[in-house]
């Protein structure tokens, strides 16, 4: 399917606990779209601009041990915010296909379920940093919160936290999923590679039908 033919750009957040195995999959997600013709802009979250990267680390600096629970959750909403408005919203523009390695899910999971704010907070500051845009489609890798951990190398300040936050981030995007089947598929993380992506570009396939 060509370039010409995509109506409207499309939305498509990958997201997931701790070694999950997302940034392998967005790439060859990537690659796929890319040799159907589709403009693709892969980005990241917290970072995908120089403003976002500079609050990235900051974030992930394991020396920021001070860093109190709404600070932290502003921090991410800001890096999104200036990401929203900086690349997205143009991208969608031009109708391209926009894939975001987390998004708003995240912050729900992690700073909602997993440090225990107010989701409906969150929520809202999360309408206003997204522009109340919508992922089409996303997609969450699923894994235990033990099996993914193990699969880490150095950690950052939030993959340092203990095993039952984790815990409570999957348990969180679970429940998001349930609250949202449409738009949240969970794809469960198998050892080989090439099967979970297969799961992933038959999810992909059957949202471009609807979109095309
Ligand atoms: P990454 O490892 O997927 O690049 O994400 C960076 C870390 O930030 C990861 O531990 C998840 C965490 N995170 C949050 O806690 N809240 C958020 O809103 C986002 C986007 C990420």
């Amino acid at each position: 399917m060509a370039q010409k033919n995509l109506k409207k750009g499309l939305l498509i957040t990958f997201e997931g606990p701790e070694g999950s195995g997302k940034t392998t999959h967005v790439r060859l997600l990537c690659e796929y779209l890319r040799k159907k013709a589709f403009k693709v802009l892969l980005l990241r979250e917290p970072g995908g601009t120089l403003i976002g990267e500079k609050i990235r680390r900051i974030l992930l600096e394991p020396k920021n041990k001070k860093m109190n629970a709404v600070c932290e959750m502003l921090l991410y909403q800001a890096a999104r915010a200036q990401l929203v408005r900086e690349k997205v919203l143009a991208a969608l523009e031009q109708k391209k296909v926009v894939i975001l390695d987390r998004f708003l899910d995240a912050t729900i999971s992690y700073q909602g379920y997993g440090l225990g704010m107010d989701i409906a907070a969150i929520k809202q500051i999360g309408k206003l940093a997204t522009s109340d845009l919508e992922p089409d489609l996303t997609i969450l890798l699923d894994i235990s919160a033990k099996e993914g951990l193990r699969k880490l190398g150095r950690l950052d300040r939030i993959e340092k936290r203990p095993l039952s936050f984790h815990r409570r981030v999957r348990r969180g995007y679970l429940q998001l999923a349930r609250e949202n089947p449409r738009r949240i598929k969970v794809v469960p993380l198998s050892k080989d590679i090439a099967r979970t992506q297969s799961a992933i570009r038959k999810i992909v396939d059957k949202k471009w039908r609807f979109r095309i």
